[in-house]
């Protein structure tokens, strides 16, 4: 695996700044992220969790170094996955930690129920999921966190909350299809 790393060409003169632009045109579904227990807790908003494997069912998440989140995920081993619905725009922003809220005080808006190993998992959200912590593999300036899937609540709801070019986007089934 390293050797294929090692293979990759390095330096070839792709910008930072280049390549976040160009990303800024992938769509990305937007979850938060949880991790802790009791008062222990913390949360982040995410694009980056994608489905690894179904059998046995395992996603990813790709988590800054910095963020406060992290810690936690790894103590506890185990993190909670809430991907949000349409109408949730006020819970990812509160997630970002932008207006200067952290750890369990970024919780004090919505309602949250406690899944496997205590996560917290939002009570609304279009899907939350329980993961348990596989591996933690770093890379540069973030880490690729593996999550054994051990807990999943499906709601009906008919929104998805997307992130695209720096923007929030309610996605909406059509009722007739
Ligand atoms: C739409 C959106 C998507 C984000 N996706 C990620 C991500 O995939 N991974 C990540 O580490 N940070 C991501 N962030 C940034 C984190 O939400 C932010 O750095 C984090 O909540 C800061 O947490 P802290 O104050 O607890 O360290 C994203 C931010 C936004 C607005």
């Amino acid at each position: 695996m390293n050797l294929v790393v090692r293979d990759v060409p390095r330096g070839r003169g792709i910008a930072s700044g280049e390549f976040r632009n160009a990303m800024r045109h992938l769509t990305g579904g937007v979850s938060v992220i949880t991790a802790g227990r009791g008062s222990d807790i913390s949360g982040m908003t995410v694009t980056s969790v994608a489905s690894l494997a179904i059998q046995p069912p395992t996603l990813t998440v790709a988590i800054n170094l910095k963020a406060s989140t992290l810690p936690l995920i790894r103590r506890y081993g185990a993190f909670g996955v809430n991907i949000l619905s349409g109408e949730q725009t006020d819970v990812a922003e509160c997630f970002t930690g932008k207006d200067g809220h952290k750890g369990a005080e970024r919780f004090a808006g919505s309602s949250w129920t406690t899944g496997a190993f205590g996560v917290p998992l939002l009570a609304e959200a279009l899907v939350a999921i329980g993961c348990e912590l596989e591996e933690i593999i770093e890379r540069h300036s973030h880490v690729i966190a593996l999550g054994r899937v051990v807990h999943l609540a499906a709601s009906q709801g008919n929104t998805a909350l997307a992130y695209w070019r720096g923007e929030y986007i309610t996605i909406e089934r059509n009722s007739d299809t």
